[in-house]
């Protein structure tokens, strides 16, 4: 289709689900798209955690733009209804960030199955069951992004997260399958991948430094907002950050 026929919207009229959005990456990821004007919704397990960062945040913008919800990724019923809440609320869902995520450090032979279960029902099962859920409100509206938050180590083996890594594999793999679906059907829907090294996520404020070998959290978020500015036809397909 041609550019000039895809539908675009200002971030500032969109309507954001940021998974895990109470802490770390995912809470950046969310200030910054409440900060160009969007709604964000940050979804996660521990309502407590969700409902101090949208405080903060809206406190910080003077207006109310982050709203906590709860969330289990790996239940389906949950997220079921975490998309049709929020489809409810303002009929749109325009971008998805499947940020949340969890380690369990066991070696090969180590590896426990409540271990590998948590992380590849978290990282990958859930994030699949979420996509399966969001997909069909984005198609309806014929506009939407999916951000997902591999890793480094969805590219590179680590000895020591094998459970980590699978899943983060995992998630690539699913994101072809899903870029080469919406390409095929002819979606006004971008699949935008984050594969960071370390990231500090203790040391965010905007003075802080980093500490040595991690990058400071801003850059991740402000990646975020320059992949989705760029014109509908344009796809950031792997976004490879790290420290040098
Ligand atoms: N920091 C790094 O160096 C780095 C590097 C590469 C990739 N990543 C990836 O970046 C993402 C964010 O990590 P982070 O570093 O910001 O760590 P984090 O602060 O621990 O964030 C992980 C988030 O996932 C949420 N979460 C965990 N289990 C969940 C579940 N079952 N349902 C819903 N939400 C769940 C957590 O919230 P609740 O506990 O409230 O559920 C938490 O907010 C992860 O996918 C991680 O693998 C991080």
């Amino acid at each position: 289709m041609a550019l000039s026929a895809m539908k675009t919207k200002p971030l500032s009229e969109q309507v954001a689900i940021v998974t895990g959005g109470g802490t770390g990456i995912g809470r950046a990821f969310a200030e910054a798209l409440a900060s160009a004007g969007g709604k964000v919704v940050i979804a996660s397990r521990r309502t407590e955690v969700l409902r101090r960062t949208a405080d903060e945040i809206n406190a910080g913008l003077g207006a109310e733009r982050v709203f906590p919800y709860e969330l289990d990724i790996r239940v389906r019923a949950q997220v079921d209804e975490l998309a049709a809440d929020v489809y409810g609320r303002w009929q749109a869902i325009d971008v998805l960030v499947n940020n949340s995520g969890l380690a369990v450090p066991e070696t090969v032979d180590n590896v426990t199955d409540d271990g590998w279960e948590t992380v590849m029902d978290t990282n990958l099962r859930g994030v699949m069951q979420l996509v399966r859920t969001v997909l069909p409100f984005m198609r309806r509206n014929d506009f939407g992004d999916i951000v997902n938050v591999s890793s480094q180590a969805g590219k590179h083996g680590y000895a020591d997260v094998p459970s980590y890594c699978a899943p983060k594999f995992g998630l690539l793999g699913y994101a072809e399958a899903l870029r080469d679906d919406v390409r095929k059907t002819g979606a006004n829907i971008r699949v935008f991948n984050f594969c960071p090294g370390l990231v500090d996520v203790e040391n965010v404020r905007p003075d802080q430094t980093p500490r040595d070998g991690f990058v400071h959290v801003a850059n991740m978020a402000r990646t975020l907002v320059y992949a989705l500015s760029l014109d509908r036809n344009v796809v950031l397909e792997d976004i490879n950050l790290y420290a040098r």
